[in-house]
């Protein structure tokens, strides 16, 4: 394992190349058009989740594949789900030098790259908590008492429309500069459009483009985030999830909670009491078998992440909680519980009766949704069997569970030790000024997890988010620091690619 900071070996080709220049000038030059750019495409409501943004989903995945084939790609527009087209669009797109490998069918000169992005966001309730319509999006400085500067407001800003455009536009710059967006490095671009719902399509169209996407050494994501504002970072793994919903049935009808309680199972006293049992008092996940496959972190890996100076209690002032509330397995640190431990959660629970005033009810079910966050070794389906077999052993007296699989992603960590990694370093460092942290991150991403099983190769993440930038919640934002960040790093990095050719 590496330490906080990896240095690539060789000199930085980023300092010395001259077409780089030229496209890191053109990248400043035409911010303006950039900015306006990323707009337009926040503008397509691609809420992926939702059926009836179907039509909008489609139209924001024929937005980048528009800007694709501007820059001179080979693009198409698949349709996935079976039946055929009732998922959504990938949009798959292949530079110049990645064409002329696959109709020659050799290998690319240097490195293949595999870029992916999701262009789909989540859902924008609750609506009235935005302080601009989520899908028209406002250009602005920081309000007094926000951190930070000029960012733009929309949803999808930052996850992850706003990052796949800061790709675009290094290679709009490359393609000012030599004539080709990629510089003749082989790159194919894939962009998904179910990434927020489950990337439910996603697997089968791996599988059938599989012969094809081998061609390509590692994949690169920008769809993470760093550790702070001009803090550039190398993310080299994310958790895996496993997401379920439980539902419990009793009674076969509402009931009069005078008249039956006491007498029979309440669906909701039995299931919160049974989900209160999934932690042990020292906040361990109690489900037998549960840690059985979990890789126990290394010294070197803990020693490195100390190095990274991760301050709890900076990170919990942002969201109105005080130092006291860094609870989880105490034995670990923060960081370590974010990216190396795995996690129980209950995101929601419904049931009985929640309206205005009271109702005096035992309610005939109730139901809860229920995650898991998963650390290298361990699998969906496994940690959701011992899951479901644990709720059945606990089944209350004559009532009947329905249990379903939602979805779930594998969790995936790359080699730090990787020509790619090390080039992604040397960008980075070229771009911010400053060296990456290598970092992990607790969030998802199920394209990586399925690349190393269906295609062999490893996701190398290089995010631009910040931990403020409300991803997933009201007034989601990207910085313009940021956005300009990925733009230059990956402008650079096409640099150490091309001296790697
Ligand atoms: N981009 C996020 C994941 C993320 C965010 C990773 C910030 C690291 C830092 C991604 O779009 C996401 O939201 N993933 C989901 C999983 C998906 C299966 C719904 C998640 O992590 O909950
Ligand atoms: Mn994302
Ligand atoms: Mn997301």
């Amino acid at each position: 394992m590496a330490g906080t900071t990896t240095v690539g070996k060789g000199a930085s080709a980023s300092a010395t190349s001259p077409e780089l220049v030229k496209a890191m000038a053109f990248l400043h030059a035409d911010e303006a058009h950039a900015v306006a750019r990323l707009v337009d495409w926040l503008k397509i409501p691609s809420i992926s989740t939702d059926p009836a943004y179907k039509g909008e989903v489609a139209k924001a995945a024929d937005w980048a594949a528009a800007q694709l084939r501007e820059l001179g790609f080979q693009v198409e527009v698949k349709e996935t789900g079976k039946p055929a087209g009732s998922g959504h669009p990938i949009v798959l797109a292949k530079s110049a030098a990645a064409v002329v490998a696959e109709k020659s069918k050799t290998k690319a000169n240097g490195p293949h790259i595999l870029f992916y992005g999701h262009y789909d966001v989540q859902p924008v309730d609750p609506v009235n908590l935005w302080d601009s319509p989520p899908f028209e999006p406002v250009v602005r400085e920081a309000k007094p008492g926000e951190a930070g500067g000029t960012r733009v407001v929309a949803r999808g800003a930052v996850d992850d429309k706003g990052q796949v455009a800061s790709f675009l536009d290094a290679l709009r710059a490359w393609k000012h500069a030599t004539g080709d967006a990629t510089g003749g490095v082989a790159y194919t671009i894939l962009l998904e459009g179910e990434e927020e719902s489950g990337s439910t399509s996603l697997e089968a169209f791996l599988v059938a483009h599989q012969t094809d996407l081998k061609a390509c050494d590692v994949c690169l994501i920008s769809d993470t985030g760093m550790l702070g504002r001009g803090r550039p970072a190398i993310t080299y793994g994310v958790r895996g999830l496993a997401y379920t919903e439980i539902i419990l049935h009793g009674p076969n009808q509402d009931l009069h909670s005078g008249l039956w309680g006491g007498r029979v199972p309440n669906p909701i006293n039995e299931l919160v009491q049974i989900l209160g049992q999934m932690w042990t008092w020292e906040r361990a996940v109690r489900i037998p078998g549960f840690y059985d496959d979990v890789t126990e972190l290394s010294y070197e890996e803990r020693a490195a992440w100390r190095e990274l100076n991760f301050d709890p209690a900076e990170a919990l002032a942002k969201i109105g909680l005080p130092p006291e509330s860094d609870i989880g397995e105490s034995w670990y640190t923060a960081s370590e519980r974010e990216w190396a431990r795995p996690t129980a959660e209950i995101n929601g629970i419904m049931a009985g009766y929640t309206g205005v005033g009271a109702k005096t009810v035992i309610p005939s079910h109730a139901m809860a949704k229920v995650s898991f966050r998963l650390v290298p070794n361990q699998t969906p389906d496994k940690t959701v069997s011992m899951f479901f077999d644990w709720l059945q052993s606990k089944t209350p007296p004559g009532c009947r569970w329905e249990l379903k699989d939602l979805h779930g992603g594998h969790p995936a960590t790359c080699s730090t030790d990787s020509p790619t990694l090390a080039a992604a370093t040397r960008a980075l460092e070229h771009a911010a000024g400053r060296k990456p942290d290598l970092i992990k991150s607790g969030g998802s991403i199920p394209v990586a997890g399925m690349l190393r099983a269906l295609v062999g190769i490893d996701t190398i993440f290089m995010g631009f988010g910040l931990d403020d930038d409300r991803v997933h919640s009201p007034n989601e934002k990207f910085e313009l620091d940021c956005f300009r960040l990925g733009a230059r790093a990956h402008a650079a990095f096409i640099a150490e690619l091309k001296a790697m050719t």
